[in-house]
């Protein structure tokens, strides 16, 4: 069992205009097991809560804490982060020209565990898990992130999931660019590693669409660098029908 306990975050960056507090004080929990959907409006500072837990340098944290089972994960370095068990998938994934999918994957692998894994278990795996995600073989000899489309990208993403068995799960809006067949087959992904790792999820989105495909236990709206209102997954399909206009309203 593993938790990730967020407490009062505050969180700034540096702007041309000057210093600009975006998280005002987020409290969230996340168990192993469960899933939360993270919900709000463009700008409402999502990205930047999974940028934040990530290590990004440009968010500053003023106030607040991160602890993953008790350690505080604002004092690791991002590789400690990974090898803690977070993982990140971001919403614009950086390129690694020169870098196969392959060699990028066994690479982090092996820094995560700190030995290499067995190649032959590896490639079955890694195999297993290009097919279930429908990806062409040759798509494991080809640059990270490097002309992928938007689907592909995700994909790249569960298959690293997958491969590297984090605790906790930080999707920034998986289901963004997908059409529906891939939204399945991604969703599908996410859903398998839940069940076979016990994975716990925040899942930021701003749409509700994903979360036919991958049932949250809880729902968090997210408004204005703070959570406004918690619920059950019925939360997500009274945002559905009325939007967000009620809770900007009172921001
Ligand atoms: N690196 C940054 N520099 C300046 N402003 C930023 C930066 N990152 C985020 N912001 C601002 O913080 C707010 C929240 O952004 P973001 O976390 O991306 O929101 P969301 O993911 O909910 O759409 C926005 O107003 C955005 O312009
Ligand atoms: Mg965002």
């Amino acid at each position: 069992m593993s938790t990730l306990e967020i407490k009062n975050l505050h969180v700034s960056v540096d702007t041309p205009e000057g210093t600009k507090e975006i998280l005002k004080g987020v409290d969230l929990t996340i168990k192993s097991g469960e899933t939360h959907a993270i919900m709000g409006p463009n700008g409402s500072g999502k990205s930047t809560l999974a940028y934040s837990v990530a290590g990004h340098p440009k968010y500053q944290i003023t106030e607040g804490e991160v602890l993953l089972d008790g350690e505080d994960v604002l004092d690791m370095s991002v590789d400690e982060r990974a090898k803690a068990g977070l993982f990140l998938a971001m919403q614009y994934p950086v390129e690694v020209p020169g870098v196969s999918v392959s060699n990028f994957l066994r690479t982090a692998k092996t820094a995560l565990d700190g030995e290499a894994p067995k190649l032959r278990h590896w490639v079955k795996d890694m195999k297993a898990s290009m097919e279930q995600l429908r990806m062409d073989p040759a798509f494991a000899e080809r640059n990270v992130n490097e002309g992928f489309s938007g689907g592909e990208k995700k994909r790249h993403e569960i298959l690293q999931m997958e491969l590297l068995q984090p605790k906790i799960a930080i999707l920034d809006e998986t289901d963004s660019g997908l059409d529906v067949d891939a939204l399945r087959i991604v969703s599908e992904g996410v859903n398998r590693v839940k069940e076979t790792t016990g994975l716990g999820v925040m899942m930021i989105t701003h749409y509700t669409r994903i979360l036919r495909y991958i049932k949250p236990d809880f729902v968090h709206v997210f408004v204005d660098g703070r959570i406004a209102e918690e619920g059950g997954p019925e939360l997500a399909e009274q945002l559905e029908a009325e939007g967000y206009d009620r809770f900007l309203a009172s921001a």
